[in-house]
């Protein structure tokens, strides 16, 4: 149990206005957290960064405490929808002990349609 408390994890915020948490091991991007917790976060190409479909907003006070993003990765994100300031590719967020409880609001068109 102890184990599983000091293991990252994603509050993932949706536009209905649920909030679901997944806990991850160290290395697990958000776009997979997505999918484990059944979160439909298009991802299009699979983590590839080719598409912007893992779109998301990451929590403003969090958002400083992420690596970089790459110069591919911004480019990317200049064909996201709903652009935020705190904007990111999900596929390209790593969780780490370092980064720990990770809060992202998902965009409502990240979401694959019903
Ligand atoms: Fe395509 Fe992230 S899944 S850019």
């Amino acid at each position: 149990m102890d184990d599983l408390a000091a293991m990252p994890s994603v509050t993932f915020l949706l536009p209905d206005g649920r909030s679901v948490e997944v806990a991850v091991s160290a290395g697990t991007t958000v776009l997979q957290a997505a999918r484990a917790a059944d979160i439909p976060i298009e991802g299009a190409c699979g983590g590839a960064m080719a598409c912007a479909t893992c779109h998301v907003h990451v929590e403003e006070a969090q958002f400083d405490r992420l690596d970089e993003p790459s110069d591919e990765e911004d480019d990317m994100l200049d064909l996201a929808q709903s652009l935020a300031p705190t904007s990111r590719l999900g596929c390209q967020i790593r969780l780490d002990d370092r980064i720990g409880r990770l809060i992202v609001r998902v965009p409502r068109t990240t979401l694959l349609a019903d």
